[in-house]
């Protein structure tokens, strides 16, 4: 099973966006994936149809301990489940404050679930902070993508991210790599997205071979901008259902190839120990 945290604590990036139609297009190649909606916002778990506002079969219900991950997870389309999310999700910050092991929750319930045996792929939407939720997708997770809107400030942003990841890397989850950047939002034929992409390229060749992102690259992939994309959510579907000819589809069906094929080695005795 691979464990993917979508992730950026800018807003507005692709997170939801990549995370829907990531888990969305590995499920329609056969692939067992559950998708959880780490956001308060529950943007991903609208986008898929759930509206879970007051349910007590949320995402929040496992962290509060009131419910198993497998209570939770439902069956939205063939393959594809997802462990919807809503507003009470916020309050999980305040309410794991002083808990013990407060950053395991989520990995603790996905153990007991036996999510392993369950599925091929678990994909995580991330909040657009560095909250206790995060955290808590960073310690399941064994890989990080991270969308990035190619902007001027968007490398600051990028290297701040990064020393988060190997901040959790070192103290709390050895196993955990940056698996790839996704640019999201692209601008094709534009100046600016052409440069921050070289800069970016130039950033990751010069990174430290022992840091958690020296075998990250730059997705071939390129998320273009489509108003199919933007549209999709209010129907309940992912960009394969909705407009199967449009470039966001032919884009995210990319990024879907790329994620299978790239699957990133965990170093032996970690994985062993994992
Ligand atoms: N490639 C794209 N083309 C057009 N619109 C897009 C594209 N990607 C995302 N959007 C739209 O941009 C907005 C922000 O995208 P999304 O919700 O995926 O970002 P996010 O990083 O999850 O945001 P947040 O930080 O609030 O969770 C949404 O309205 C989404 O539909
Ligand atoms: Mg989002």
């Amino acid at each position: 099973m691979r464990t993917i945290a979508i992730m950026n604590q800018k807003g507005g990036v692709g997170k939801t966006t990549t995370s829907v139609n990531l888990a969305a297009g590995l499920a329609r190649q056969g692939q067992r994936v559950c998708l959880i909606d780490l956001d308060p916002q529950a943007h991903s778990s609208i986008h898929l149809g759930i509206e879970a506002a007051g349910s007590p079969d949320t995402i929040y219900q496992v962290f509060a301990g009131g419910r198993t991950f497998d209570q939770v997870r439902q069956l939205v389309k063939e393959n594809l489940w997802v462990a919807p999310s809503d507003l009470d999700l916020a309050a999980t910050e305040l309410e794991l404050v002083d808990a013990a092991g407060r950053e395991f929750v989520l990995k603790a319930a996905l153990e007991r679930a036996d999510a392993e045996q369950q599925f091929d792929y678990i994909v995580m939407d991330c909040p657009p902070s560095l909250s206790v939720l995060t955290i808590n997708a960073l310690c399941a997770a064994s890989e990080v993508i991270i969308p990035l809107q190619p902007h001027f400030f968007a490398l600051q942003g990028l290297s701040k991210l990064l020393e988060t990841t190997a901040l959790v890397t070192r103290r709390l989850n050895r196993r955990l790599r940056v698996s790839g950047i996704l640019l999201c939002l692209y601008e094709t034929g534009t100046r600016l997205a052409a440069d921050v992409t070289d800069d970016l390229m130039r950033f990751l060749q010069a990174s430290d071979p022992q840091s958690p992102w020296s075998q990250a690259r730059v997705f071939n992939s390129r998320i273009r901008r489509n108003i199919k994309l933007a549209e999709a959510p209010s129907f309940g579907q992912s960009i394969f259902d909705y407009a199967p000819g449009s470039s966001g589809s032919i884009d995210y069906g990319s990024l879907v190839s790329e994620v299978v094929s790239g699957g990133i080695a965990i170093p032996a005795p970690l994985a062993a120990a994992a």
